[in-house]
């Protein structure tokens, strides 16, 4: 009896294989489930019969001027360099990757020379480029960035007026721009079962649909505008060329790090390398206020080199020292802060200052939100703990989860 193989079986088995003997993970079933469902989530296994998605080719939630760029690289570069976060080896010949509008690959080793690529440069009036410089400037991403890339970043930018209810984003289509905001709310919805649920907002700060463009992948949420509000557009060309590229340097930086950081260690590989893509660098003087104590909190930090010390002002203690700050407690490298004000939904607990040269690596709220969530158990112990430290220092301890 003669056995025929199905075409792209080896490779598929061969792609876990590889894997497996690169993450060595203890429950081989479990990581085989999440590996071949982030296989199918990823999209990059779709047979060549199946036409394309209409909706794939179609993009636009907002119009713009656009400069048509070619990808600089040929097929078979584009299909070596398709081996995005899961480590895979490219897919077989009978197996292709989605077919669609996205032609760029996601590929961290890419040493090709691009100096050559045609630069995209819209003209900006003085006044336009100082607004995208202070919405540029807290932008995570771009915090890696050299100065001369982050320059031609602000030169690819474009300006995007939207109107309220206008879908930015469109959760299952195809990645075109990513946006920074300059001002207005933005809803974040996605699909859960069939329904929509609002999982977050920006509000008049930060940025969004990196994603897509990061890990070709599809959407993954629908954005819409809640008022008039104004975004800075990067095209999906230019964001590969200089963001993507970054952040291979960025994973090979902090690799060991985020490895070494406890509350990261039930986490995949992949999940790791996710938070190291999202992450920013934030380097603080001796002295430097870092967290302020009451200020609203819209990130989290983990100490890359350094310490810093959480100080709190006593609202229990009367007489001279009231509303002194006193030491609590001190992080160094690994350890994190800034958590409990995202996971209470309240003002910040405590100020947070730097002692000696620190640097920090910093996530946004929405990264939080998505990609630490199963983390939360391990911080809600932790904070179990910050109030029995509280007893202990000032006799009662603040109502910090509720
Ligand atoms: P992208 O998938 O390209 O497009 C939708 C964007 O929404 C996504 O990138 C993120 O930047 C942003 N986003 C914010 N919160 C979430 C979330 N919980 N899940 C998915 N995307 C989110
Ligand atoms: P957050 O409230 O967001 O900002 C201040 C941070 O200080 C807080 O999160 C914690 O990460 C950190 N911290 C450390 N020890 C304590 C403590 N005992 N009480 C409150 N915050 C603490």
């Amino acid at each position: 009896m003669s056995i025929e193989i199905p075409a792209g079986l080896t490779d598929l088995l061969k792609g876990y294989t590889v894997e497996v003997l690169r993450s060595r993970p203890p429950d081989l079933v479990e990581f085989a489930i999440q590996y071949f469902s982030r296989l199918r989530e990823s999209n990059t296994f779709r047979p060549i019969s199946r036409s394309p998605d209409p909706t794939l080719t179609e993009r636009k939630a907002v119009s713009f001027e656009e400069d048509a760029q070619p990808s600089g690289l040929s097929a078979d570069e584009e299909d070596d360099a398709f081996s995005e976060e899961l480590h895979f080896k490219p897919p077989p010949p009978k197996f292709t990757r989605r077919v669609s509008v996205c032609a760029e690959a996601y590929n961290p080793d890419d040493d090709v020379d691009d100096e050559n690529e045609p630069r995209i440069v819209h003209s900006k009036t003085d006044e336009q480029r100082h607004r995208l410089q202070e919405a540029c400037k807290d932008i995570l991403l771009f915090k890696t960035l050299e100065l001369e890339q982050f320059s031609e970043v602000l030169d690819a930018m474009f300006e995007v007026l939207v109107k309220p209810e206008e879908h930015i984003i469109d959760q299952g289509k195809d990645g075109d721009n990513f946006y920074v905001i300059e001002r207005g709310v933005y809803d974040i919805l996605v699909q859960k079962d069939g329904v929509s649920i609002c999982v977050g907002k920006y509000d008049n700060k930060g940025s969004f649909g990196e994603l897509a463009l990061m890990y070709n992948t599809p959407r993954a949420a629908t954005i819409i505008a809640k008022q008039q509000g104004a975004l800075w557009a990067l095209d999906r060309a230019t964001f590969h060329r200089l963001i993507v590229k970054a952040n291979a340097k960025k994973r090979k930086m902090y690799e060991v790090f985020v490895e070494s950081v406890p509350l990261l260690k039930s986490l995949e590989l992949s999940e790791r390398m996710k938070i190291v893509d999202v992450l920013g660098m934030k380097s603080f003087k001796d002295g430097e206020l870092i967290i302020m104590q009451g200020d609203e909190a819209d990130c989290f930090y983990m100490v890359e080199s350094g310490v810093v010390k959480i100080m709190m002002k006593s609202k229990t203690k009367a007489g001279p020292m009231a509303n002194e700050e006193v030491e609590i407690a001190r992080c160094s490298r690994g350890q994190y802060f800034g958590e409990l004000a995202l996971v209470a939904e309240k003002p910040r607990a405590a100020s947070v200052y730097a002692v000696g040269e620190t640097k920090c690596l910093v996530m946004d709220v929405q990264a939080f939100e998505r990609l630490l969530g199963s983390c939360k158990e391990i911080m809600k112990r932790n904070i179990a703990s910050y109030e029995e430290q509280l007893v202990a220092l000032f006799g009662s301890s603040a109502d910090l989860r509720h």
